[in-house]
């Protein structure tokens, strides 16, 4: 902060870039729409970056949000999925089942606890055989 400004107070300042990674940059800016500019979407990918940054240091608490797809046809896939959510319970804080269609199963696990454990929960179920693909978003609770 300089003298006389306050925290929340926009500051310019200048970057340097490859052209072609400032037209790329731009069509990303034309993506996300009318209302934003260059500098708004650098905001948004500096506080999704600092996001990531804190949301990854051992010791932070975290709640995670897990999304899985599987087909629930897998042998014992949901038996294992079940038993992994039992174990940590304390940590689990709501499981959401969306019956896809015939075969596919979609989850929205959310996992609350330090980082770590949040990733190793999320990692074990990712890990489990039979879940096709999944994401873990974590986001900061405290500040
Ligand atoms: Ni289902």
């Amino acid at each position: 902060m300089t003298k006389g400004s306050r925290a929340d107070d926009l500051m310019r300042f200048s970057v340097a870039m490859p052209e072609s990674l400032l037209m790329e940059f731009d069509q990303l800016v034309a993506r996300r729409g009318l209302a934003k500019n260059r500098s708004e979407v650098v905001r948004d990918l500096v506080r999704e970056a600092l996001v990531e940054s804190r949301t990854s240091l051992p010791g932070t608490v975290v709640m995670g949000t897990l999304t899985i797809v599987y087909n629930h046809h897998s042998p014992d896939l949901q038996n294992k999925l079940h038993m992994i959510q039992h174990d940590y319970c304390d940590s689990i804080v709501s499981t959401m089942h969306v019956h896809v269609n015939e075969h596919t199963c979609l989850e929205v696990v959310v996992i609350r606890g330090v980082s770590e454990l949040v990733q190793a929960v999320a990692n074990m179920i990712l890990g489990t055989k039979g879940v096709k693909n999944g994401k873990l978003v974590l986001a900061t609770v405290e500040g």
